[in-house]
């Protein structure tokens, strides 16, 4: 039976790793064509190879998304092996904390320019593929709940993480009469790599049952939730929802 993205063309940035894999393999099981791209070898081919021989149509480019020529050379590589590309999802990111007394310019500056120069830079040099795709293709950016609410210590990545909901919502606007949809996830602690430094001070038993009450739900998030809420945005069903950022956190939202 043919899937919800039979054909379509999906690159997922950071998709070597935690969500990004997850939201990769969910494409692919609904017939999608994708390309994951990230700064190591290892997870990229990893993730690859563990979906062989199911999906030969999973490829993976070396790229950090903050340097514009790798990013000109991602583009390149997308049209080659996809021939265009109906959706992107810019989902790489990295988290360190701070506040503005601890937080040196090279932290501010690694966090801004993997979280939203990245974001601009690949959400920029795909904007021509989605174009000639035409009306239906759209971008969905990972933020994170620490866009809405402030935290101690989280001074950077919250920041980072705001300013991508605006991005959205600007491009929202600007992309809408051409029926390019952009729009947001913004999860709350999802049991990935990103948490590792976290697990390791704590414990795992100890920081999962932590996170689990910081959620009005009382569970911490999986991959898999986020893979849901994203083929969603991504699809047809979604085709009205331009501008939008869905919580996947627990009921954090609602306090
Ligand atoms: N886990 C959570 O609790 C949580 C909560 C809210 C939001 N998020 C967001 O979810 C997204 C995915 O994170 P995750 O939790 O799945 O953690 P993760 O496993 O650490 O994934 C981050 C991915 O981004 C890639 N990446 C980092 N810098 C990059 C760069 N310069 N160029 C290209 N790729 C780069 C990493 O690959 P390389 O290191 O190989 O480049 C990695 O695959 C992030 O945007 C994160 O902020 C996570």
């Amino acid at each position: 039976m043919a899937g919800k993205f039979q054909g379509k063309r999906v690159l997922v940035t950071g998709g070597g790793t935690g969500i990004g894999r997850e939201v990769a393999v969910a494409f692919l099981q609904q017939g999608a064509r994708v390309v994951i791209c990230g700064r190591r070898h290892g997870p990229l081919k990893e993730a690859v190879q563990s979906q062989q021989p199911a999906f030969p149509d999973f490829h993976y480019v070396e790229c950090d998304i903050s340097d514009p020529a790798d990013v000109a050379e991602l583009r390149d590589k997308v049209r080659q092996l996809l021939g265009g590309l109906d959706v992107l999802v810019n989902n790489a990111g990295v988290s360190e904390r701070g506040n503005i007394e601890s937080t040196t310019l090279k932290v501010w500056d690694r966090v801004m320019n993997v979280n939203l120069r990245g974001t601009f830079l690949v959400t920029q040099a795909v904007l021509p593929l989605l174009k000639e795709a035409g009306r239906g293709a759209n971008v969905l950016n990972i933020s994170s709940n620490l866009g809405r609410q402030a935290e101690q210590h989280q001074l950077v990545y919250a920041a980072s993480k705001a300013g991508l909901d605006m991005f959205t919502r600007c491009c929202a606007l600007d992309y809408a009469e051409e029926g390019i949809r952009f729009n947001t996830i913004s999860p709350g602690v999802i049991d990935t790599p990103m948490q590792d430094s976290n697990k390791g001070e704590l414990g795992y038993q100890e920081w999962r049952s932590q996170m689990e009450q910081l959620h009005p739900l009382r569970a911490i998030g999986l991959p898999k939730d986020v893979a849901a809420a994203a083929l969603f945005l991504c699809s047809a069903d979604a085709d009205w929802l331009t501008g939008v950022n869905l919580p996947v956190d627990g009921g954090m939202c609602a306090r």
